[in-house]
Protein backbone atom coordinates (compact mmCIF):
# COMPACT_ATOMS: atom_id res chain seq x y z
CA UNK A 1 0.00 0.00 0.00
CA UNK A 2 1.21 3.81 -0.36
CA UNK A 3 2.09 6.46 1.90
CA UNK A 4 1.71 10.07 0.26
CA UNK A 5 2.49 8.27 -3.04
CA UNK A 6 5.20 5.86 -1.85
CA UNK A 7 4.63 2.03 -1.79
CA UNK A 8 5.32 0.20 2.09
CA UNK A 9 5.19 -3.11 3.28
CA UNK A 10 5.13 -2.77 6.88
CA UNK A 11 8.52 -5.13 6.90
CA UNK A 12 11.12 -5.56 4.90
CA UNK A 13 15.05 -6.05 4.45
CA UNK A 14 16.85 -2.87 3.71
CA UNK A 15 17.93 -3.11 0.01
CA UNK A 16 20.98 -0.86 1.28
CA UNK A 17 22.58 -3.58 3.43
CA UNK A 18 20.76 -7.03 2.34
CA UNK A 19 20.25 -8.05 6.07
CA UNK A 20 19.12 -5.31 8.18
CA UNK A 21 15.27 -5.26 8.94
CA UNK A 22 12.76 -2.52 8.32
CA UNK A 23 9.21 -1.66 10.15
CA UNK A 24 7.42 1.48 10.84
CA UNK A 25 7.27 2.65 14.01
CA UNK A 26 3.69 2.25 14.87
CA UNK A 27 3.78 4.04 17.97
CA UNK A 28 4.32 7.17 16.31
CA UNK A 29 1.88 7.37 13.78
CA UNK A 30 -0.35 8.83 12.53
CA UNK A 31 1.91 11.34 13.74
CA UNK A 32 5.39 10.77 12.75
CA UNK A 33 6.11 8.36 10.06
CA UNK A 34 9.09 6.83 10.73
CA UNK A 35 11.34 3.81 9.88
CA UNK A 36 12.77 2.00 12.41
CA UNK A 37 16.32 -0.22 11.75
CA UNK A 38 16.28 -3.80 13.34
CA UNK A 39 19.92 -5.47 13.75
CA UNK A 40 19.47 -8.06 16.27
CA UNK A 41 16.82 -10.35 18.27
CA UNK A 42 16.31 -8.14 21.17
CA UNK A 43 15.26 -5.45 18.96
CA UNK A 44 12.45 -7.15 17.16
CA UNK A 45 11.73 -8.53 20.29
CA UNK A 46 11.80 -4.96 21.91
CA UNK A 47 9.42 -4.19 19.04
CA UNK A 48 6.85 -6.68 18.98
CA UNK A 49 6.55 -6.48 22.88
CA UNK A 50 6.28 -2.72 22.79
CA UNK A 51 3.97 -2.87 19.58
CA UNK A 52 6.26 -0.43 17.54
CA UNK A 53 5.22 -3.14 15.19
CA UNK A 54 1.68 -5.15 15.87
CA UNK A 55 -0.97 -6.98 14.55
CA UNK A 56 -1.65 -10.60 14.63
CA UNK A 57 0.33 -11.44 10.99
CA UNK A 58 2.85 -8.93 10.77
CA UNK A 59 4.22 -9.63 14.37
CA UNK A 60 4.34 -13.14 12.83
CA UNK A 61 6.55 -12.01 9.79
CA UNK A 62 8.57 -9.94 12.28
CA UNK A 63 9.70 -12.52 14.40
CA UNK A 64 10.94 -14.63 11.61
CA UNK A 65 13.32 -12.08 10.61
CA UNK A 66 14.12 -11.70 14.00
CA UNK A 67 15.41 -15.56 13.95
CA UNK A 68 17.32 -14.25 11.00
CA UNK A 69 18.64 -11.63 13.17
CA UNK A 70 19.33 -14.12 15.67
CA UNK A 71 21.20 -16.66 13.81
CA UNK A 72 23.36 -14.06 12.02
CA UNK A 73 24.80 -13.74 15.69
CA UNK A 74 25.27 -17.68 16.05
CA UNK A 75 23.88 -20.16 13.98
CA UNK A 76 23.84 -22.64 16.44
CA UNK A 77 21.13 -25.11 17.10
CA UNK A 78 21.03 -23.58 20.39
CA UNK A 79 20.26 -20.47 19.41
CA UNK A 80 18.01 -21.34 16.89
CA UNK A 81 15.76 -23.11 19.85
CA UNK A 82 16.36 -20.25 22.04
CA UNK A 83 15.32 -17.60 19.95
CA UNK A 84 12.02 -19.03 18.80
CA UNK A 85 11.40 -19.51 22.38
CA UNK A 86 12.41 -16.09 23.04
CA UNK A 87 10.22 -14.30 20.49
CA UNK A 88 7.44 -16.73 21.11
CA UNK A 89 6.63 -15.15 24.36
CA UNK A 90 6.60 -11.48 23.32
CA UNK A 91 3.21 -11.52 22.93
CA UNK A 92 0.61 -14.27 23.71
CA UNK A 93 -2.81 -13.68 22.19
CA UNK A 94 -1.75 -13.98 18.22
CA UNK A 95 -1.27 -17.33 17.13
CA UNK A 96 0.13 -16.31 14.21
CA UNK A 97 3.51 -15.42 16.15
CA UNK A 98 3.72 -19.43 17.14
CA UNK A 99 3.16 -20.08 13.72
CA UNK A 100 5.92 -18.24 11.64
CA UNK A 101 8.12 -19.68 14.31
CA UNK A 102 7.27 -23.08 14.17
CA UNK A 103 7.55 -22.62 10.56
CA UNK A 104 10.89 -20.73 11.05
CA UNK A 105 12.35 -23.97 12.95
CA UNK A 106 10.92 -26.58 10.77
CA UNK A 107 12.80 -25.54 7.73
CA UNK A 108 15.98 -24.39 9.68
CA UNK A 109 16.30 -27.31 12.16
CA UNK A 110 17.57 -29.68 9.20
CA UNK A 111 20.34 -27.48 7.92
CA UNK A 112 23.78 -26.93 8.75
CA UNK A 113 24.38 -24.22 10.66
CA UNK A 114 27.02 -22.36 7.93
CA UNK A 115 23.58 -22.83 5.63
CA UNK A 116 21.30 -21.45 8.27
CA UNK A 117 21.41 -17.72 7.63
CA UNK A 118 20.81 -17.21 3.94
CA UNK A 119 17.88 -19.94 4.37
CA UNK A 120 16.50 -17.75 7.58
CA UNK A 121 15.82 -14.68 5.21
CA UNK A 122 14.42 -16.70 2.52
CA UNK A 123 12.02 -18.47 4.56
CA UNK A 124 10.65 -15.20 6.44
CA UNK A 125 10.79 -13.31 2.68
CA UNK A 126 8.43 -16.60 1.88
CA UNK A 127 6.05 -16.10 5.06
CA UNK A 128 6.07 -12.30 4.36
CA UNK A 129 5.19 -12.70 0.80
CA UNK A 130 2.62 -15.02 1.87
CA UNK A 131 0.96 -12.92 3.89
CA UNK A 132 0.85 -10.32 1.48
CA UNK A 133 -1.06 -12.77 -1.19
CA UNK A 134 -3.44 -14.43 1.26
CA UNK A 135 -4.61 -10.98 2.32
CA UNK A 136 -4.80 -10.04 -0.91
CA UNK A 137 -7.08 -13.06 -1.92
CA UNK A 138 -8.94 -12.03 1.66
CA UNK A 139 -10.40 -9.01 -0.11
CA UNK A 140 -11.27 -10.86 -3.61
CA UNK A 141 -13.39 -12.66 -1.50
CA UNK A 142 -14.14 -10.39 1.11
CA UNK A 143 -15.65 -8.16 -1.87
CA UNK A 144 -18.95 -9.94 -3.34
CA UNK A 145 -20.07 -9.06 0.30
CA UNK A 146 -19.83 -5.61 -0.27
CA UNK A 147 -20.90 -5.77 -3.62
CA UNK A 148 -24.03 -6.94 -2.64
CA UNK A 149 -25.00 -4.79 -0.19
CA UNK A 150 -24.07 -1.92 -3.03
CA UNK A 151 -26.25 -3.65 -5.43
CA UNK A 152 -28.89 -3.22 -2.93
CA UNK A 153 -28.74 0.14 -1.40
CA UNK A 154 -26.19 2.27 -2.89
CA UNK A 155 -23.42 3.54 -0.39
CA UNK A 156 -22.10 0.47 2.08
CA UNK A 157 -21.38 1.74 5.49
CA UNK A 158 -18.92 -1.21 7.49
CA UNK A 159 -18.10 -0.73 10.76
CA UNK A 160 -14.53 -2.23 12.12
CA UNK A 161 -12.80 -2.74 14.87
CA UNK A 162 -9.28 -1.86 15.98
CA UNK A 163 -6.56 -1.50 13.11
CA UNK A 164 -6.87 -5.04 10.90
CA UNK A 165 -5.51 -3.18 7.71
CA UNK A 166 -2.19 -2.56 5.92
CA UNK A 167 0.19 -2.06 8.77
CA UNK A 168 -1.70 -5.33 10.57
CA UNK A 169 -0.04 -7.34 7.89
CA UNK A 170 2.80 -7.72 5.62
CA UNK A 171 0.69 -5.91 3.01
CA UNK A 172 -3.08 -5.74 2.00
CA UNK A 173 -4.56 -6.31 5.49
CA UNK A 174 -7.71 -8.20 6.36
CA UNK A 175 -10.96 -6.96 7.46
CA UNK A 176 -9.46 -3.53 5.37
CA UNK A 177 -8.45 -5.86 2.46
CA UNK A 178 -12.19 -6.27 1.10
CA UNK A 179 -12.35 -2.54 2.09
CA UNK A 180 -9.81 -1.32 -0.56
CA UNK A 181 -10.68 -3.54 -3.05
CA UNK A 182 -14.57 -2.28 -2.84
CA UNK A 183 -13.41 1.30 -2.97
CA UNK A 184 -11.22 0.69 -5.89
CA UNK A 185 -13.68 -0.62 -7.72
CA UNK A 186 -15.75 2.00 -7.53
CA UNK A 187 -18.30 1.14 -4.68
CA UNK A 188 -19.52 4.12 -2.22
CA UNK A 189 -17.94 2.80 0.67
CA UNK A 190 -17.95 4.45 4.28
CA UNK A 191 -16.21 2.99 7.30
CA UNK A 192 -17.47 3.58 11.03
CA UNK A 193 -13.94 3.29 12.59
CA UNK A 194 -13.95 2.46 16.38
CA UNK A 195 -11.43 4.95 18.04
CA UNK A 196 -10.71 1.23 20.04
CA UNK A 197 -9.03 2.42 23.65
CA UNK A 198 -6.85 1.69 25.17
CA UNK A 199 -4.35 2.19 22.54
CA UNK A 200 -6.41 3.81 19.83
CA UNK A 201 -5.55 1.49 17.20
CA UNK A 202 -8.65 2.44 15.46
CA UNK A 203 -8.62 6.02 15.78
CA UNK A 204 -4.93 6.48 14.94
CA UNK A 205 -3.77 3.42 12.58
CA UNK A 206 -7.07 2.45 10.86
CA UNK A 207 -7.92 5.75 10.07
CA UNK A 208 -4.53 6.95 8.71
CA UNK A 209 -4.64 3.92 6.71
CA UNK A 210 -7.92 4.81 5.35
CA UNK A 211 -7.27 8.95 4.87
CA UNK A 212 -3.92 7.91 2.79
CA UNK A 213 -5.91 5.98 0.20
CA UNK A 214 -8.68 8.33 -0.09
CA UNK A 215 -11.38 5.86 1.71
CA UNK A 216 -14.32 7.70 3.74
CA UNK A 217 -14.39 6.99 6.90
CA UNK A 218 -15.38 8.20 10.56
CA UNK A 219 -14.10 7.87 13.58
CA UNK A 220 -16.63 6.70 16.37
CA UNK A 221 -16.05 6.20 20.34
CA UNK A 222 -16.19 2.47 20.97
CA UNK A 223 -19.53 3.06 22.55
CA UNK A 224 -21.15 4.49 19.70
CA UNK A 225 -21.68 1.21 17.62
CA UNK A 226 -24.57 -0.42 19.06
CA UNK A 227 -26.64 3.15 18.58
CA UNK A 228 -25.28 3.51 14.74
CA UNK A 229 -26.49 -0.09 14.27
CA UNK A 230 -30.06 0.31 15.96
CA UNK A 231 -30.43 2.94 13.84
CA UNK A 232 -29.35 1.40 10.40
CA UNK A 233 -26.64 3.06 9.84
CA UNK A 234 -24.27 -0.08 9.77
CA UNK A 235 -24.68 -2.36 7.47
CA UNK A 236 -22.05 -4.80 7.92
CA UNK A 237 -19.10 -5.59 10.40
CA UNK A 238 -15.36 -6.96 9.09
CA UNK A 239 -12.95 -7.35 11.66
CA UNK A 240 -9.83 -9.28 12.07
CA UNK A 241 -8.63 -11.40 14.53
CA UNK A 242 -5.71 -12.71 16.76
CA UNK A 243 -6.76 -16.44 16.67
CA UNK A 244 -9.81 -18.74 15.48
CA UNK A 245 -10.26 -22.06 17.10
CA UNK A 246 -11.07 -25.12 15.40
CA UNK A 247 -15.15 -24.27 16.33
CA UNK A 248 -14.80 -20.56 14.98
CA UNK A 249 -14.64 -18.62 18.05
CA UNK A 250 -12.79 -15.70 17.21
CA UNK A 251 -10.19 -14.08 19.17
CA UNK A 252 -9.46 -10.08 18.86
CA UNK A 253 -8.56 -7.06 20.37
CA UNK A 254 -10.41 -6.17 23.61
CA UNK A 255 -14.29 -5.04 22.41
CA UNK A 256 -14.72 -7.29 19.64
CA UNK A 257 -17.26 -9.23 21.84
CA UNK A 258 -19.59 -6.12 22.22
CA UNK A 259 -19.54 -5.06 18.70
CA UNK A 260 -21.07 -8.92 17.93
CA UNK A 261 -23.60 -8.94 20.42
CA UNK A 262 -24.70 -5.67 19.19
CA UNK A 263 -24.64 -6.94 15.41
CA UNK A 264 -26.37 -9.82 16.96
CA UNK A 265 -29.36 -7.98 18.56
CA UNK A 266 -29.54 -5.94 15.55
CA UNK A 267 -29.46 -8.33 12.81
CA UNK A 268 -26.32 -6.50 11.05
CA UNK A 269 -23.96 -9.42 9.70
CA UNK A 270 -20.51 -9.55 11.57
CA UNK A 271 -18.22 -11.24 9.63
CA UNK A 272 -14.49 -11.53 10.37
CA UNK A 273 -11.47 -12.00 8.19
CA UNK A 274 -8.35 -14.18 8.50
CA UNK A 275 -5.33 -15.77 7.39
CA UNK A 276 -4.53 -19.36 7.36
CA UNK A 277 -1.65 -18.48 9.99
CA UNK A 278 -4.60 -17.39 12.53
CA UNK A 279 -6.57 -20.69 12.51
CA UNK A 280 -5.44 -22.64 15.97
CA UNK A 281 -6.93 -25.52 15.51
CA UNK A 282 -5.66 -27.25 18.73
CA UNK A 283 -8.06 -25.16 20.48
CA UNK A 284 -11.48 -25.64 20.70
CA UNK A 285 -13.38 -23.36 23.31
CA UNK A 286 -12.00 -19.99 23.01
CA UNK A 287 -12.91 -18.34 26.07
CA UNK A 288 -11.53 -21.11 28.44
CA UNK A 289 -8.43 -21.74 26.34
CA UNK A 290 -7.44 -18.67 24.08
CA UNK A 291 -4.65 -16.66 26.52
CA UNK A 292 -5.75 -12.76 26.72
CA UNK A 293 -2.63 -10.35 26.92
CA UNK A 294 -2.82 -8.23 29.91
CA UNK A 295 -0.68 -5.31 28.99
CA UNK A 296 0.38 -2.45 31.38
CA UNK A 297 -2.44 -0.02 33.20
CA UNK A 298 -0.82 2.68 31.80
CA UNK A 299 -2.13 2.12 28.48
CA UNK A 300 -5.66 3.06 30.08
CA UNK A 301 -4.78 5.67 32.60
CA UNK A 302 -2.49 7.94 29.79
CA UNK A 303 -3.41 8.80 26.15
CA UNK A 304 -0.64 9.93 23.49
CA UNK A 305 -2.48 12.63 21.28
CA UNK A 306 -0.84 15.55 19.59
CA UNK A 307 -1.37 19.41 20.76
CA UNK A 308 -2.81 22.34 18.93
CA UNK A 309 1.24 23.55 18.34
CA UNK A 310 2.03 20.44 17.18
CA UNK A 311 4.01 18.80 20.26
CA UNK A 312 3.17 14.92 20.56
CA UNK A 313 2.27 14.64 24.53
CA UNK A 314 0.91 11.85 26.78
CA UNK A 315 -1.48 13.23 29.42
CA UNK A 316 -3.29 11.01 32.35
CA UNK A 317 -6.60 10.62 31.74
CA UNK A 318 -7.78 8.90 34.78
CA UNK A 319 -8.28 10.47 38.18
CA UNK A 320 -4.64 10.05 39.86
CA UNK A 321 -4.65 6.84 41.83
CA UNK A 322 -6.87 5.03 40.44
CA UNK A 323 -5.54 1.52 39.63
CA UNK A 324 -6.46 0.53 35.82
CA UNK A 325 -6.82 -3.26 34.54
CA UNK A 326 -5.90 -4.19 30.38
CA UNK A 327 -7.41 -7.30 29.12
CA UNK A 328 -6.17 -6.60 25.76
CA UNK A 329 -8.20 -9.47 23.40
CA UNK A 330 -11.59 -10.76 23.92
CA UNK A 331 -13.18 -13.92 22.31
CA UNK A 332 -16.38 -13.73 20.63
CA UNK A 333 -17.95 -17.24 20.45
CA UNK A 334 -18.85 -18.64 16.84
CA UNK A 335 -22.50 -17.90 17.39
CA UNK A 336 -22.64 -14.50 17.25
CA UNK A 337 -20.10 -14.77 13.80
CA UNK A 338 -21.95 -15.05 10.40
CA UNK A 339 -19.32 -15.98 8.67
CA UNK A 340 -15.41 -15.74 8.25
CA UNK A 341 -13.43 -14.79 5.19
CA UNK A 342 -10.00 -16.39 3.74
CA UNK A 343 -7.55 -16.68 0.91
CA UNK A 344 -9.78 -19.89 0.43
CA UNK A 345 -13.10 -18.43 0.51
CA UNK A 346 -15.74 -17.93 2.89
CA UNK A 347 -17.27 -20.16 5.35
CA UNK A 348 -19.59 -20.69 8.48
CA UNK A 349 -17.84 -20.03 11.53
CA UNK A 350 -18.07 -23.69 12.67
CA UNK A 351 -16.07 -27.06 12.68
CA UNK A 352 -17.70 -28.51 9.39
CA UNK A 353 -16.94 -24.68 8.02
CA UNK A 354 -13.29 -24.27 8.68
CA UNK A 355 -13.19 -28.50 7.96
CA UNK A 356 -14.48 -27.81 4.25
CA UNK A 357 -12.00 -25.14 3.21
CA UNK A 358 -8.76 -26.31 5.33
CA UNK A 359 -9.46 -30.07 5.35
CA UNK A 360 -5.44 -30.50 5.37
CA UNK A 361 -5.72 -28.86 9.25
CA UNK A 362 -8.44 -31.15 10.55
O1 LIG B 1 -2.82 -5.50 19.95
P1 LIG B 1 -2.79 -5.41 18.44
O2 LIG B 1 -2.85 -4.03 17.93
O3 LIG B 1 -1.65 -6.22 17.88
O4 LIG B 1 -4.13 -6.12 18.04
C1 LIG B 1 -4.46 -6.24 16.70
C2 LIG B 1 -5.79 -6.82 16.47
O5 LIG B 1 -6.51 -7.16 17.38
C3 LIG B 1 -6.17 -7.06 15.04
O6 LIG B 1 -7.55 -6.93 14.87
C4 LIG B 1 -5.75 -8.49 14.68
O7 LIG B 1 -4.40 -8.68 14.98
C5 LIG B 1 -6.00 -8.80 13.28
S1 LIG B 1 -4.80 -8.02 12.26
C6 LIG B 1 -5.02 -8.40 10.66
Amino acid sequence: MKIDGTPFRSVWVDPADGWSVRILDQTRLPWVVEILRLTDEAAAAHAIRSMQTRGAPLIGAVAAYGVALALRADASTAMLEGCVARLGETRPTAINLRWALERMQRALAPLPAEARVAAAYAEALAIADDDAETCRMIGQHGLPLLQEIAARKGRVNVLTHCNAGWLATVDYGTALSPIYQAHDAGLDVHVWVDETRPRNQGASLTAFELSKHGVPHTVVADNAGGHLMQHGQVDICIVGTDRVTRTGDVANKIGTYLKALAAHDNGVPFWVALPHSTLDMRVRDGVKEIPIEERSGAEVTDMTGITKDGRVETVRVVNPGSPAANPAFDVTPARLVTGLITERGRCDASEAGLAALYPEKV
